[in-house]
């Protein structure tokens, strides 16, 4: 009889278990605790245990009948509750689902910036990464910024009680990684979110990304510079685009130049645009960095490199022909979903 208990036991909880509808769980109630339930029957055979077991079999019999109750009413809570959930939303929970539906697709930033990397890969170069929170070290002295520039005051970066900023730029990346290499070459793109104390308008935010490059060899050349934005630009813009170098002046290359790409548009005269800023590291670049390093590997006489960076709203906007930057932080479901 005590095996028979615990076999029913078992036997009722995992028919309970997978019933959902009102009907079939009172049909278990009935078959289970009813009057001419199998408890029922059970109990009835009280009448022939030995004395000496009766007390056993009688605990049991109450354990088994408890199990049941318990999980029938849990049971039978949890239906209500869907029930009264579904009444209040108006749905039918019964209903299978939409697949599909709201959807999210990558965000055009992402889109650009995967397609940006995934060009400079054909060329060799790897991803780098480096602190949003940056030392002044990294993101200007040994960037050739000195002490007096005007991107180094208050008033243009932020800066953290501890001395340290947030990265005005994503050029701190060369630095962090021309310390910390091995071996020649260096071949490196880092994309990443860069800060500046700007009024937020349609052209500008405090918080925006740029895509960094940086190649560093026994011997590069200002035609590998051009040779590569060039590459660069008419595989992301298409192959008819014209790139064109504008004397510049950035602190940490020598030369420096601004890059403008020939956009043409219908019913309207083709216009150049600004679009990056690229030059050859400069030599004090190196000194410093060989510095810290205390070796030769990167020694100014001995090394030579281009870097190029551009800011990533900029480049969508210009892809997409989108007018303003803020649409690309506002996350505008209508908006977003021409890019999907
Ligand atoms: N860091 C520069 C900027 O933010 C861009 C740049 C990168 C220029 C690399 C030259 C070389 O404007």
């Amino acid at each position: 009889m005590l095996s028979q208990l615990d076999s029913l036991k078992a036997q009722a909880l995992q028919a309970l278990y997978t019933l959902t509808e009102e009907a079939a769980i009172e049909a278990f109630r009935v078959e289970y605790l009813g009057k001419k339930g199998h408890l029922t029957s059970l109990s009835a055979g009280m009448r022939d245990v030995d004395p000496a077991l009766k007390r056993e079999v009688g605990a049991k019999l109450n354990e088994v009948r408890e199990a049941i109750t318990q999980a029938l009413s849990a049971k039978q809570e949890a239906l209500q509750a869907a029930k009264d959930a579904a009444a209040v939303a108006g749905l039918d929970i019964t209903l299978p689902g939409r697949p599909g539906a709201g959807q999210g697709s990558l965000h055009p930033l992402t889109q650009v910036r995967d397609q940006a990397v995934r060009i400079l890969r054909k060329l060799g170069f790897v991803l780098a990464e480096g602190p949003e929170v940056e030392t002044a070290w990294h993101c200007f002295d040994a960037l050739n910024t000195p002490e007096d520039h005007p991107a180094r005051h208050p008033s243009d970066t932020f800066y953290m009680p501890d001395g340290k900023l947030l990265r005005t730029h994503t050029s701190s990346v060369q630095i962090r990684t021309l310390e910390s290499v091995k071996s020649l070459p260096v071949r490196i793109i880092s994309p990443g979110a860069a800060y500046r104390r700007d009024e937020i308008d349609a052209t500008h935010l405090s918080v925006f990304n740029q895509i960094e490059a940086l190649y560093v060899a026994d011997e590069v050349s200002l035609a590998d510079l051009k040779g590569t934005l060039e590459f660069f630009f008419k595989e992301l813009l298409g192959s008819g685009t014209a790139v064109r170098f504008r004397p510049h002046f950035f602190p940490f290359t020598e030369p420096s130049f601004e890059i403008d790409v020939k956009l043409e548009a219908k019913g309207r005269e083709a216009r150049w645009i600004e679009i990056a800023g690229c030059g050859m590291v400069d030599p004090a670049v190196f000194e410093a960095v060989s510095r810290t390093r205390g070796d030769e590997l990167l020694h100014p006489e001995r090394v030579s490199g281009f870097a190029f960076g551009m800011g990533l709203e900029r480049l969508t906007m210009i892809l997409h022909g989108i007018g303003d930057i803020r649409h690309l932080i506002e996350n505008d479901s209508r908006f977003l979903a021409q890019f999907a």
